[in-house]
């Protein structure tokens, strides 16, 4: 590959951003010579000073005659004479040669400015904006890391040169961004709304209230409250009113729509509508939640980096150097995965202890799903208790308000779905971003493949690399069309308006997913669709149309047969989501491999689709009796009790594979705590769960001193455990980013000698929020480092 060369770089400007993009080129090492240059002398003598430029120049001529990038870190009203200036720089039409881009954050303002000063865009003039800063302003703030892991959109036009921007991109790359190109106009939209509107509301909310004469205890007494939400009011005030009057159309349209947002609660207080006030509250923090998980998202691409670091590892030869010797040697891309990974949230398990008490774990991940998905189809009210909080449930609710649905909450569990039925769903105004929550994406493509309207499925960087033919197949059967990358990965581009026909369909893996998808692709189809799954498998999508009133008709050997006529509807019902068992599961492990332990699991759900667990548990001689056993709502629940128990090995019996698929990566600590050898085979499809859950537990167990050996489809683990001894030594484990490999690893370190660091845990949250507090409430050991806010 063609990589593109810098020899001097000028930076025109040096604040903070300007500064910290000089600092982090100089010391990336990219370019041979950094220039700087500032009208204000005190700023470029400091910036010389503290070695954050090579030379600072005395006019801005002397640097752009060597330059051959330069760029404008001005404030935006700024651009307009630095450009000017730029253009009798250079009469002799040399600025040609040379690209030039910019770091203000509204690109109408320089796209205006260029045009009065050139004419015309310049081909070699690039718009960037990097999503990063601090409130902090002036060179002395500047930091070589500042764009370390953040997002940098360049917006070019049409006529940009592809060289020019490729130079650009290698030089924020370089500096540890995440390049990202993006339409001009709405760039200055979106950021209107996500960045200079907080703005202006920090400014003006510490205004109002440094204005009322009361301030002083206003100001003593504010709480955390208003100190997260005016951090930014202590921001360069210059810098602020450019990009207000720069941008000024995009952010008056977004003080507007916030405006009339404040004024439907401000109606709602003085008319004590605790309804709307809930509604707006409960939707606020589940979005913002959702947000979290996003950032969360972004960290993991920037943490896939490796793969897309070949400018980076380019610099660290000669390739990019006119002066090889000069450069100092690059990370390696262990050390970058490594900081990255130090960037997201980390447990701490420390060893020992015992587990007890009462408590019920969250709510079952598969039914939360589901239930949002038919209270959204269904014809009235729908009222869900229990709903599992986590981000993958979330993501689905989140998905349908996007297309129009009215749903409140979630609120300690409870959520209302107005439905729209089965033709009510409107088209989402972008992709429908799913997060890690395969269930999501999968049952969805079927639903979405039979609405009227195109969509696309998105997610993190995990549920883009899994599998979607299995579902993308069957359903072009069916007549739907779906794109998707290379090897059928997401993302799912949906075309809408397809007519679906009912088939047969002999599911090739025993997955649930995979026949939900279709029995809801089935709804719509004409005549009937028939799934045949060639074990059991998880049945609530079953249990659930029921529940809703839609007919299934269930045969074969073990229910394996279901089918269901399409044309049909769903009537709004009441659904107790029970607690879930593969989150339970983590606390029986824990009980039985801890001495000393008992714990009662309240309200499980016990359907024996999902509790192979338990069944497996007890032929390794657990202690596990079950009490209080119920139906709920169509689901059998039981609250479960767990004592600790000498473990044996066993062959696990292939039948329970499907009903305890979720739940192997603690079964495997389990393993490692018991005497002698336990065998799993044909459990192929662990290989392509939120990580490869064979090769992640196999690694860590082995880094734990476990002799584990990984199968093709399953594995061989040979315990050696005697109840009061640690089995395990301590360590890192990487989780890869997996929720239940991190939570696997923390219940091991019951059994430790040592701490065990288990990296890239905030997926935890996907399916058991506050994972770590209840588990050190119950007797473990957990800290956990670098929570995403
Ligand atoms: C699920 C089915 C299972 C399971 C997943 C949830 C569901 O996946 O692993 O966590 O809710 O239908 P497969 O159907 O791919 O086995």
């Amino acid at each position: 590959m063609f990589v593109q060369t810098v020899d001097t770089l000028l930076v025109v400007g040096l604040g903070l951003i300007g500064g910290s993009f000089a600092a982090a080129v100089k010391s990336a090492g990219v370019c041979r010579q950094v220039y700087g240059y500032d009208q204000d002398r005190g700023s470029l003598e400091e910036a010389e000073a503290l070695g954050i430029i090579d030379h600072g120049c005395q006019n801005l001529a002397e640097g752009v005659a060597v330059a051959d990038v330069i760029m404008l870190a001005v404030p935006m009203l700024a651009m307009r004479p630095v450009l000017e200036q730029l253009a009798e720089c250079s009469l002799d039409g040399s600025l040609n040669s040379k690209v030039i881009t910019d770091a203000g954050s509204s690109k109408r303002t320089l796209l205006d400015a260029a045009l009065e000063v050139f004419g015309e865009v310049p081909d070699y003039l690039v718009p960037g904006h990097p999503i990063a800063g601090s409130e902090e302003s002036g060179v002395a703030a500047a930091k070589a890391d500042l764009f370390e892991a953040h997002d940098v959109i360049l917006t070019p036009l049409e006529n940009t040169r592809l060289p020019a921007i490729e130079k650009v991109k290698m030089l924020w790359e370089a500096c540890g961004a995440v390049v990202t190109n993006m339409d001009l106009y709405h760039h200055d939209e979106v950021l209107a709304k996500t960045s200079h509107l907080p703005h202006v509301l920090a400014f003006s909310l510490v205004d109002t209230l440094a204005g009322n004469p009361d301030n002083h205890d206003i100001f003593r007494f504010a709480a955390g409250g208003f100190r997260d939400f005016t951090r930014i009011a202590g921001s360069d005030p210059v810098m602020w009113h450019d990009v207000a009057l720069g941008n000024s159309q995009a952010v008056l349209a977004a003080l507007d729509e916030f405006t009339d947002g404040l004024e439907v609660l401000r109606k709602a207080i003085i008319e004590k509508d605790s309804q709307s006030l809930l509604g707006i509250f409960g939707r606020a923090r589940s979005a913002r939640q959702h947000f979290s998980s996003l950032l969360e998202s972004r960290k993991q691409r920037v943490k896939a980096l490796p793969e897309s670091l070949v400018s980076r590892e380019g610099l660290s030869g000669s390739v990019l150097c006119s002066c090889p010797g000069q450069f100092e040697e690059k990370e390696t891309k262990e050390e970058v995965m490594e900081s990255m990974k130090e960037s997201t949230q980390m447990f701490i398990a420390s060893p020992g202890g015992s587990i007890s008490g009462e408590f019920r774990v969250p709510g079952d991940k598969s039914i939360s799903h589901r239930s949002i998905m038919l209270g959204a189809l269904a014809e009235g009210e729908t009222v869900i208790e229990g709903f599992l909080e986590g981000e993958d449930a979330l993501a689905t609710l989140k998905a349908f308000r996007d297309m129009g649905v009215q749903i409140d909450g979630p609120y300690q569990g409870r959520v209302t779905i107005q439905g729209v039925g089965m033709h009510g769903l409107k088209q989402p105004e972008g992709p429908l971003y799913l997060g890690n929550a395969g269930t999501a994406m999968r049952l969805m493509a079927g639903l979405m493949s039979a609405q009227s309207f195109d969509v696309t499925l998105t997610g993190d960087h995990s549920l883009s690399g899994r599998p979607m033919n299995r579902v993308v197949d069957p359903l072009a059967q069916m007549g739907a069309r779906i794109e998707t990358l290379d090897g059928g990965r997401p993302p799912l581009k949906i075309k809408g308006g397809s007519h679906l026909k009912g088939i047969e369909y002999q599911l090739p893996m025993a997955s649930a997913q995979v026949q939900s998808c279709l029995l809801l692709a089935g709804m719509y189809a004409e005549g009937e669709t028939v799934t045949v799954a060639p074990g059991i498998v998880r049945d609530h999508t079953n249990r659930m149309l029921s529940g809703f009133g839609y007919p299934v008709a269930v045969t074969g050997d073990n229910g394996c047969r279901v089918a269901v006529e399409g044309g049909g509807k769903l009537e709004a019902t009441r659904i107790d989501v029970p607690a879930d068992v593969s989150s339970a599961a983590f606390f029986m492990v824990a009980a039985s491999i801890a001495e000393g332990s008992e714990v009662r699991l309240s309200h499980v759900g016990m359907n024996p689709t999902r509790s192979g667990v338990v069944e497996i548990l007890q032929l390794m001689g657990a202690d596990i009796t079950l009490e209080n056993e119920s139906l709920v709502g169509g689901e059998p629940v039981a609250d479960i009790v767990v004592r600790s128990a000498q473990l044996k090995g066993i062959d696990i019996p292939e039948r329970l594979v499907p009903i305890a698929i979720d739940e192997f990566p603690v079964l495997f600590v389990a393993a490692a705590c018991a005497q002698g050898r336990t065998l799993l085979t044909g459990a192929r499809e662990l290989r392509v769960k939120e990580s490869d859950r064979i090769q992640a537990m196999a690694d860590g167990l082995i880094s734990l001193g476990i002799d584990a050996q990984p199968l093709p489809d399953g594995m061989m683990i040979n315990g050696s455990g005697v109840a009061t001894k640690p089995v395990f030594k301590g360590g890192t484990i990487d989780s890869h980013g997996d929720h239940r490999i991190a939570m696997a690893f923390a219940v091991a370190a019951l059994r430790a000698k040592d701490d065990i660091r288990i990296l890239d845990c905030a997926n935890v949250a996907t399916s058991f929020p506050d994972f770590a507090g209840l588990a050190t409430r119950a007797g473990m050991r957990i800290v956990v480092k670098g929570k995403c806010e």
